[in-house]
């Protein structure tokens, strides 16, 4: 197949359902780094991808030439593995502030670079930035630093790795063309196998809160997230879970970060330890720090119980300018003005908890951005949430709002009045861990 030169050739060849070379792909990557794309052709070319797909190869193909538009960290003088993991995003997924210390005290180094929230999900370094003093910016020297003192760095993107992604993720963000599967593959894939891993694991979420609703189509997703990151020299595995219901019991910035030291001591709830536990134990596995799932999970249970995650996760607060003493006094966290429980109008079981409903009502609070500009308030959201399957009694609380805004109080209630569904039989929660790939 002979390469096209021009844009609007690269443009028509995949219009026409072409399938593009390598070098076409790397000119439409330098073209979105170096500007020498305009916008109106970039974004001509990722609708082609969006409607007419691309084959493995060719998926491959992007994410290594977005991955190689920046640097890619060479951490290899960390005498240790390098493990990370992923998770599409949910409401309530708190699990990255605690997996990663408790990963890191089993003996392997985990480089982390998390986004922000966008749109109904929670991002990694909204949660950790309501610690006061907390620095999610770190240049990659202070990074690698990070790293050889604790063997933990959980970081934002920085300018110099992937940054084809920062550009293209914007234009995709504005012109109907996110859910694409070779192009999430390679948004995520990029960033990811730029931060120096050695293996990574990815939680791959459907259901009601989830970025991928349809449980067939996040299956497609992760199958091709494991194939593009294997073919390209990293053992990659997805564990593939459900998001109907929030993850644990709180939704919000500084709620989530109490939620996740509490996993720390020893306190979390079920569904947020069998999430963390399925991927710990995946990364422990992929690293060949453990040989069998029972020995990762002994491993992954003994941070905890020994306290030597939680010492990790000090250390990680320390390195990164926070105050770590919020791990013993949570009142040190950005606390709302108003704390509201909603009370339950009936007895009964809990049916349903829709997961959206209540992202929408956190978002509606301040504790997410509609768009990526947007503040997020940090110690606004709900606590105390009840599970799918629980009794409550009449007038008993189905959760705690924190609002610092009466007007959004008063709507968040209504909307979680509606998220939360009562009824004479309990609810079944779906299998949270459904599917292991790869
Ligand atoms: N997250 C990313 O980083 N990129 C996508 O395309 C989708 C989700």
């Amino acid at each position: 197949m002979s390469t096209a030169l021009f844009p609007q050739q690269i443009i028509a060849r995949k219009r026409d359902g072409g399938v593009l070379t390598p070098t076409e792909i790397q000119s439409f990557v330098r073209g979105a780094t170096d500007g020498s794309w305009a916008d109106y052709q970039l974004s001509a070319l990722l609708m082609a991808i969006f409607l007419r797909g691309m084959t493995a190869e060719e998926t491959a193909g992007l994410t290594s030439a977005m991955m190689h538009s920046g640097i890619v960290a060479d951490l290899s003088s960390l005498r240790m593995p390098k493990a990370d993991k992923h998770s599409t995003g949910g409401v309530g997924d708190k699990v990255s502030l605690h997996l990663a210390p408790m990963i890191a005290a089993c003996g392997v180094a985990v480089p982390m670079i998390s986004g922000r929230g966008l749109g109904h999900t929670g991002g990694t370094l909204d949660k950790l930035e309501s610690i006061p003093g907390f620095l999610v910016n770190l240049s990659l020297g202070e990074y690698r630093t990070q790293l050889e003192k604790t063997g933990l760095a959980l970081i934002g993107q920085t300018a110099e790795l992937a940054p084809a992604d920062k550009k293209l993720y914007a234009l995709r963000d504005v012109t109907g063309t996110v859910e694409s599967i070779p192009l999430i593959c390679a948004s995520i894939l990029s960033k990811k196998l730029a931060e120096g891993i050695d293996v990574l694991v990815l939680d791959v979420k459907f259901g009601r809160g989830a970025f991928m609703a349809d449980k067939t189509k996040a299956r497609e997703l992760a199958q091709a997230l494991v194939a593009v990151a294997t073919a390209m020299g990293k053992p990659t595995r997805a564990v593939l879970t459900a998001m109907e219901e929030p993850l644990g019991r709180t939704v919000g910035n500084a709620l989530e970060v109490i939620e996740s030291i509490d996993c720390l001591k020893g306190h979390g709830p079920a569904d947020t330890m069998e999430v963390t536990y399925a991927l710990g134990e995946q990364m422990l596995l992929l690293t060949g720090v453990a040989k069998t799932k029972e020995v990762a999970r002994a491993q992954l249970e003994a941070s905890i119980t020994r306290g030597t995650a939680l010492e990790k996760f000090r250390a990680m607060v320390t390195g990164q300018g926070g105050d770590t003493r919020v791990v013993d006094e949570p009142a040190r966290l950005p606390q709302a003005r108003w704390k509201v429980p909603l009370m339950a109008a009936r007895a009964g079981f809990v049916q349903s908890v829709d997961a959206m409903g209540v992202a929408l009502a956190a978002l509606r609070l301040g504790a997410g951005r509609a768009k990526a500009a947007d503040p997020v308030d940090h110690a606004v959201g709900v606590s105390g949430l009840v599970k799918i399957g629980e009794r409550v009694e009449a007038g008993a609380p189905l959760c705690v709002i924190h609002a610092n805004d009466e007007a959004a109080l008063a709507e968040a209630k209504a909307m979680l009045g509606k998220a939360i569904t009562i009824g004479d039989a309990a609810g079944i929660a779906l299998k949270l861990i459904d599917e292991l790939i790869g």
